[in-house]
């Protein structure tokens, strides 16, 4: 009857973790050619139709982000050069599309625009100033491209996209915010003890 009883319990815990789970603010889901219900659409392409955002892994490199164009399973990525993946595929996905947005910022302001703001990260540089890479987007030539922002450097953050088989930089582009609600920020008011 003991065991029942934490098995019935570990039955309710897991469901319990699982409801949980179900509200995470986003998450990468595998790609591979279909664009599940709950993508989040960034960027689109010369017709002016949604695309998505990818997270692709370069063995040795990193994760780096590029842009999926629906019905193709390759995707670019400006990772010291051109990579182009079609397998080890994500793509970012929501139950709460509304709660993002994208910042127009610059690769000298990078840094102060983004100040109690969520900038969602979307890949790493293991190369060179290793550092964590958030996700951006620049009209470029008719296309709004996804690409990655390098803040991890100091004072110099570029975004870099993959475009016809070059690796381009912008100095001034989009970044993705998510927009939590406001208490969940860090307020450093919070921790004043008035008595
Ligand atoms: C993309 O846009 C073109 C032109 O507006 C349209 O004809 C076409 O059906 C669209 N394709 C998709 C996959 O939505
Ligand atoms: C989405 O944004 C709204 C308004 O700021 C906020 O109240 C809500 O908690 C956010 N939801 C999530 C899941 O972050």
């Amino acid at each position: 009857m003991k065991s029942f009883s934490i098995i019935i319990s570990g039955i309710i815990l897991f469901t319990l973790n699982d409801a949980k789970c179900q509200d995470v603010d986003y998450y990468w889901r595998d790609y591979n050619g279909v664009v599940p219900f709950d993508a989040f659409p960034g960027g689109t392409d010369i017709n002016g139709n949604d695309t998505y955002i990818g997270q692709v892994y370069v063995h040795g490199h990193g994760l780096f982000i590029g842009q999926i164009i629906p019905g193709t399973t390759q995707v670019d990525v400006a990772c010291y050069g051109v990579k182009k993946r079609d397998y080890i595929v994500k793509i970012l996905c929501t139950q709460h599309k509304d709660n993002f947005s994208w910042l127009s910022t610059t690769w000298t302001s990078f840094h102060v625009d983004t100040i109690n703001k969520h900038a969602v990260v979307g890949g790493y540089d293991h190369v060179g100033n290793k550092g964590a890479l958030n996700i951006g987007r620049v009209m470029h030539q008719g296309i709004l491209k996804i690409g990655q922002v390098a803040s991890f450097r100091v004072e110099q953050v570029y975004f870099y996209f993959a475009h016809k088989n070059r690796m381009e930089k912008a100095k001034a582009f989009e970044v993705l915010i998510y927009d939590k609600n406001e208490g969940s920020l860090i307020n450093p008011r919070t921790f004043i003890v008035t008595e």
